[in-house]
């Protein structure tokens, strides 16, 4: 009989979780990609992070269903929308994104990192490849906002669950010409603002913890990207609320076809992702939570992120992984 991650039996004592398992999975995939830092070509980045994830995700005890994919159609490395990964009895589903942040990672820049969302089959939306408009904040501020509402509202609500004014708060949003007169709006409203070239998963979990000065994650970005903030705001107590942004009628049809049949619908955390989810993340090159992986002569040194419901744990893993025998520089 096959299981899967988050499945308890009736004595309560359920297969073991594999969550720390799946933080292999995106160190590899960040290993691969590291390499391409600076390097100009953010597509052959991403080719070798997926390739190193799906090798690693074979390695593990899983059938991995891919519901979120990096692409629809790709290059024979690419993870896609449908791919069966493994051939273990434990049944799961994954969103991917073996390399978020390709354009970061081609021009050196920090934030890049290497994402897997893991779930029991069916918890996890699948959705087309299309942008979506998207609200985040962390558990103070969770069920206090309102997607349909003007920013402003929302700045109003997310200051009063800070207990502070809105002219106190960081809205973090992608540097996008599309957010103009958002910008303009959130500007009126008082509160401050920081632009961000790429990586909208990141600027989320910023916006979704204490410490790092961000309050709320506002505008459009990647529909994929929202399922696994999703995921990351199950495990962090957050919030993500969200609607589909298609650019043509040929998208409407696709997110119907993904069973999306109004496109106006406003999707919530638990509408993106049911159920114990796990979530890891690789820095690939260093960013607000996440350092990048550093390379020395006989391995190399990755940080993540990794978060289970199940288990009910935010975990930063710290790995020196050795190539060889040789132990000739290993800094701690
Ligand atoms: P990629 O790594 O796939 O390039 O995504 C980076 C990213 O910044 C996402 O975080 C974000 O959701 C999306 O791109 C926004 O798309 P666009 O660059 O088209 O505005």
């Amino acid at each position: 009989m096959s299981t899967s991650p988050g499945e308890v039996d009736q004595s309560g004592m359920g297969p073991p979780c594999l969550c720390a398992e799946f933080t292999r999975v995106t160190e590899a995939a960040a290993l691969a990609a590291g390499r391409f830092m600076g390097q100009g070509d953010s597509v052959v980045a991403d080719e070798a992070a997926a390739e190193a994830m799906r090798a690693a995700l074979r390695e593990l005890p899983v059938t991995a269903r891919v519901v979120i994919g990096e692409r629809e159609e790709g290059s024979a490395g690419g993870i896609r929308v449908g791919d069966r990964i493994g051939s273990g009895s434990v049944d799961c589903d994954i969103a991917v994104d073996p390399l978020e942040g390709t354009d970061t990672v081609a021009r050196g820049q920090g934030g890049a990192m290497s994402v897997l969302v893991v779930g029991a089959p069916g918890q996890i939306l699948s959705l087309p490849d299309m942008y979506m408009q998207k609200l985040v904040v962390g558990p103070r501020a969770a069920g206090s906002i309102d997607i349909e509402a003007p920013v402003a509202d929302n700045l109003m609500a997310v200051a009063q669950a800070y207990d502070r004014s809105v002219a106190d708060l960081t809205v973090i949003m992608l540097d996008r010409p599309r957010h103009e007169s958002l910008v303009a709006d959130i500007r009126k409203a008082g509160a401050r603002i920081k632009l961000i070239a790429d990586g909208d998963i990141t600027a989320s979990i910023a916006a979704a913890v204490d410490g790092t000065g961000d309050h709320l994650y506002i505008g459009i970005g990647g529909a994929a990207e929202g399922v696994m903030t999703a995921a990351a705001m199950r495990c962090l107590g957050g919030q993500i609320q969200a609607k589909l942004w298609p650019l043509s009628r040929r998208e409407v049809e696709k997110a119907a076809q993904h069973g999306i049949d109004d496109i106006e619908m406003v999707l919530h955390t638990h509408d993106l992702v049911l159920g114990d989810v796990v979530f890891a993340a690789t820095g690939v090159t260093g960013g607000d939570f996440l350092r990048g992986v550093d390379y020395f002569r006989e391995g190399a040194r990755s940080h993540t992120l990794t978060m289970c419901t199940r288990c009910r744990i935010v975990r930063f893993v710290d790995t020196i992984h050795l190539f060889s025998d040789e132990r000739r520089e290993i800094r701690l």
